[in-house]
Parts: C-alpha cells; sequence; structure tokens
C-alpha cells in the first residue's frame, strides 16, 4: 500500500465479511431515505481514490490546511508552550503531522485509530522521522473517550484533529465527539482543529464534483465494496454521483442517485429504487467562524486563537479546554 494521506475513518481490507458493515449497509438502504455511513467509503481502493482527491484543483481543503500550519506552526507553539503530547485524533497525516511536530517540539506523539494497520505503518514512519521523542500509538475508538499510555498521562495535552473530518459529522454527534476528545486530553489540554469554511456554492460544489470525476469513483466505490463484500449485485452503471448544497445545514451531500429504476440484492436481501431516487453517503458541514467557536463551546473547548488563509476557504482554530461548570 501507497503513503494513505488522509484515513480519518474505520477502514480496511476485510478477510471476510465485516458485521457492522453488512448492519450498516441493510439498515441504511431499508430507510425511506436510504443512506449508507460515510466510513464504509474507506477500503483499499476508497483510500486510494481519497488521497488522489486531496491533490485535485478543486479540492482546497487539503492544500490550504498544509499553508496554514506551514505558515502558523510556530505560532501554536507560542502558545501552547514546549513539553506537550500531542494526541492525534487518527493515524496521522505523512504531512501535516510532521509540519506540527517540528513547530511545536513536543515531548510524546500518541496516535490514535481504531485501525490497527494503518496506524502501524504510519506510527513506524514517524518514530525514524522524530528519534527525540517517543511515538506511542493507540488502537481505540476515539469516539468514545480513551485511555491514553502511562508515560504521558501526567503530561500536558495537545490534541491535533486536522482535515476538516469535524464537518463529515452531524453537529449532534461532532459536539458529542468534541466532548470525548475533552475527556480524553483532560484539564489544561489544548486542541488544535480544522473546519472548512462556508464559502462560494459552485466551489464548494466543484470540490465534491471534479472535473476528472476522481469524486465521483470514490462515491461509486461504495457500490463496488457492496457488490465484493456483501455479495451484492448492483448494477453501478445505473446510478450516478451527485454533490449538492444543502442551505439549511450548510453542507455539502453527497448522494447516490439511480438514473433508471432498479432491483438488486445485497447479502440474499431484495431492495428496489425508482429512477432519481437517492442513498445519501456524505455529509460535509461547513463553518462560518462563528459556527466553529460556538460548536466548540458547546463541547467544553474555549477557542483561544484561529488562522485563516488569504483566501478565507479554511479555518485552523487553537482551543482550550474550559472548566466543566453548569452555572449560571
Ligand atoms: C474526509 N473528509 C474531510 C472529506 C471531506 O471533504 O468531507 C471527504 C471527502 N468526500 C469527498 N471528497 C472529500
Amino acid at each position: 500500500m501507497g503513503v494513505i494521506e488522509e484515513i480519518k475513518f474505520s477502514g480496511r481490507e476485510h478477510a471476510g465479511v465485516d458485521p457492522a458493515f453488512r448492519q450498516d449497509v441493510l439498515d441504511g438502504l431499508a430507510q425511506t431515505q436510504k443512506a449508507i455511513p460515510a466510513r464504509w467509503f474507506y477500503d483499499l481502493a476508497g483510500s486510494e481514490l481519497f488521497e488522489q482527491i486531496t491533490t485535485l484543483d478543486e479540492y482546497y481543503p487539503t492544500r490550504t490546511e498544509i499553508g496554514l500550519l506551514e505558515r502558523h506552526g510556530a505560532d501554536v507553539g507560542a502558545v501552547i508552550g514546549t513539553g506537550r503530547a500531542v494526541v492525534e485524533f487518527g493515524s496521522g497525516s505523512s504531512l501535516k503531522t510532521p509540519l506540527l511536530l517540528r513547530a511545536i517540539d513536543p515531548a510524546a506523539y500518541v496516535p490514535l485509530d481504531i485501525s490497527g494497520e494503518f496506524l502501524r505503518q504510519s506510527s513506524e514512519a514517524l518514530a525514524v522521522k522524530f528519534p527525540q521523542f517517543p511515538v506511542l500509538p493507540v488502537e481505540a475508538d476515539f469516539t468514545r473517550p480513551v485511555h491514553l499510555p502511562a508515560d504521558v498521562r501526567d503530561m500536558p495535552m495537545l490534541g491535533f484533529f486536522p482535515g476538516s473530518t469535524i464537518g463529515n459529522m452531524v453537529p449532534r454527534v461532532a459536539i458529542d465527539l468534541l466532548r470525548s476528545m475533552r475527556a480524553t486530553l483532560g484539564n489544561g489540554a489544548f486542541l488544535l482543529i480544522g473546519f472548512d469554511r462556508v464559502k462560494d456554492v459552485d466551489r464548494l460544489v466543484a470540490a465534491y464534483d471534479d472535473a476528472r470525476g476522481v469524486t465521483a469513483a470514490f462515491n461509486l466505490n461504495l457500490l463496488h465494496r457492496i457488490n465484493r463484500e456483501l455479495d451484492g449485485d448492483i448494477a453501478v452503471s445505473a446510478f450516478r454521483h451527485v454533490a449538492r448544497w444543502n442551505p439549511d445545514w450548510s453542507r455539502i451531500e453527497m448522494h447516490l442517485e439511480a438514473v433508471e429504476d432498479v432491483a438488486f440484492h445485497v447479502c440474499g436481501q431484495g431492495f428496489r429504487m425508482a429512477a432519481g431516487e437517492t442513498i445519501h453517503t456524505e455529509n460535509s458541514h461547513k463553518y462560518t467562524p462563528n459556527q466553529a467557536r460556538l460548536l466548540l463551546q458547546a463541547a467544553g473547548w474555549g477557542p483561544s486563537a484561529s488562522w485563516t488563509d488569504d483566501g478565507d476557504d479554511f479555518l485552523l482554530v487553537l482551543a482550550e479546554a474550559t472548566e466543566l461548570r453548569t452555572a449560571p
């Protein structure tokens, strides 16, 4: 496997049927508005397609966030000081993580990921690059509070959650996740997190419906994955990729739309879709700086600094754990 840039959800090649994938697909296809969680995009083929997406002209978030880390890494260091344990929520990116680690002089690096395979590969590479501090990977579901290794438990913490992955969650789930991060990192912690900003709708739609059709292939790969892993017989050519802006939720939605009436089976169960009906596959929420601040505050994080690019495309927020008080 090559270097996978941005694996943020569980996703790996499975030897047999993954019961959670089976359950999510069968449950999701039984709903009136069919929907399958976006984390199932990331099998090997999907992960490689996502890596390609991050290099597309239309897909500005990755390069913009890298630019912000290059330009403001030292500013982050000035606020948080040296000697923190950096806890990354996800396996780490081969570009963004070194930028941060070089800028802040940490005492340890702890990547958390549900997928042990990606975690092991990226941790080994980082341990070679940064022999001056320990790299301590933890295989865990970070949507719940995680028990950190004893070696770092007494260190001051910096959480790192780049990529605007927070945008792939509806606000209620995003707040639950940010609360869990607050619980994992403890009092006195900071969190450095990336948000994609609200902007011109045409640019947003283009970022999720690129001219070369890479994002379309990424979305349609989910149907191929269902056929491969769940004994499906979906005619993939009867579906098209749709990316649309939902102004009520301030988000780009990706759907797979049936272009004709279709019938198919998954794990022996039959399903029908009328032409025009869709399977909702992803939400990517876009935030104004105020909305990002409110989201963080709702979860026990007080923003202490933030940086944006010249085009106001992306926001990097450094937040500090607030006291958990209920009054006034
Ligand atoms: C992983 N995540 C932040 C990406 C996004 O922009 O929402 C996933 C993606 N979907 C289509 N293009 C990129």
